[in-house]
């Protein structure tokens, strides 16, 4: 059977097997996703031995991501604009090709979730890998303006400067946003939800119809969803759908048939509830 597996480190805690075999029962597609946990400096051995034992493909998580990167033969254009990979896959010719399917994941659970994104006035805020990995999927849903706010400003415009050729992409400041505009789409990327801290944004530029995302899941609400509803937001949305769209747009990749995320996603929120 053809053999699938998520690594990471740790990686106890992973939902990619249950996603991936709920997947695979649900497609008739037949194959073994597992977990592999290497050392957190044996990634290329782990990943070196798992495709030389016949494995077709992985995904990546936290901390190996940039070695996954490294470690492809080929990468996609939106795994190169990430700059870290959490999707690898044998070619045909024995290459190993990198992929990163985190922002695809998140524009999917907009979607989803019916907010849509074309023609409109997105803030992300924060700028490490997570907020990296989903710029370019935004911007080719054609945004009209997608503004990155980060406490480290010179971080923000590192990632638009990656974007030379866009003009809809520019870097803002916690300060500057007491003067804009409410966005339609406000997406926090920071770890400060884990730590139950608000990133300092001004309410100003939320109303009844901006959308407001958190790329971190909790059981219960985020303290930035909270508070953003608390502030009039039409929708708040956590990062549960991202996690599981990014694994449904993987298991394209590699078996090109695109799984439903809807039962995946009521039997997870049984699981966390
Ligand atoms: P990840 O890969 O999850 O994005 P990261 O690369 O370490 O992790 O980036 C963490 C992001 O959260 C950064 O944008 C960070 O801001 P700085 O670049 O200024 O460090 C942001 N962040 C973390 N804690 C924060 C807090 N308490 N308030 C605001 N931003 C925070």
């Amino acid at each position: 059977m053809d053999q699938y597996a998520v690594f990471g480190h740790p990686i106890k805690q992973s939902k990619s097997p249950f996603i991936h075999r709920l997947f695979a029962e649900q497609t008739q597609q037949q194959l073994e996703y597992g977990a592999i946990e290497p050392a957190e400096d044996g990634f290329v051995e782990a990943a070196t031995a798992f495709f030389n034992n016949g494995g077709k493909g992985c995904n990546i998580t936290m901390p190996f991501k940039l070695d996954a990167y490294h470690f492809a033969t080929q990468l996609t254009e939106r795994a190169r604009m990430a700059g870290a990979v959490n999707t690898l896959k044998v070619l045909d010719d024995g290459g190993i090709l990198g992929d990163n399917t985190d922002g695809a994941g998140l524009v999917a659970d907009l979607l989803l979730n019916h907010v849509a994104l074309e023609g409109k006035r997105v803030l992300m805020i924060g700028a490490g890998g997570a907020a990296r990995g989903t710029l370019l999927p935004l911007l080719e849903q054609n945004v009209v303006m997608l503004q990155i706010v980060n406490r480290t400003t010179s971080k923000a415009q590192d990632l638009v400067d990656l974007f030379p050729n866009h003009q809809n992409i520019e870097a803002t400041t916690f300060d500057a946003l007491e003067a804009a505009e409410p966005f339609d789409v406000i997406i926090n990327s920071t770890s400060a939800s884990m730590s139950g801290e608000l990133p300092p944004i001004p309410t100003s530029i939320i109303n009844q119809y901006s959308s407001v995302y958190d790329m971190v899941y909790r059981q219960e609400p985020t303290v930035f969803i909270n508070w953003a509803k608390q502030q009039g937001a039409a929708k708040g949305i956590d990062g549960l759908g991202m996690l599981v769209a990014q694994a449904a747009e993987s298991f394209a990749v590699w078996r090109g048939i695109r799984p439903s995320m809807r039962q995946v996603l009521r039997e997870l929120n049984k699981n966390l509830g």
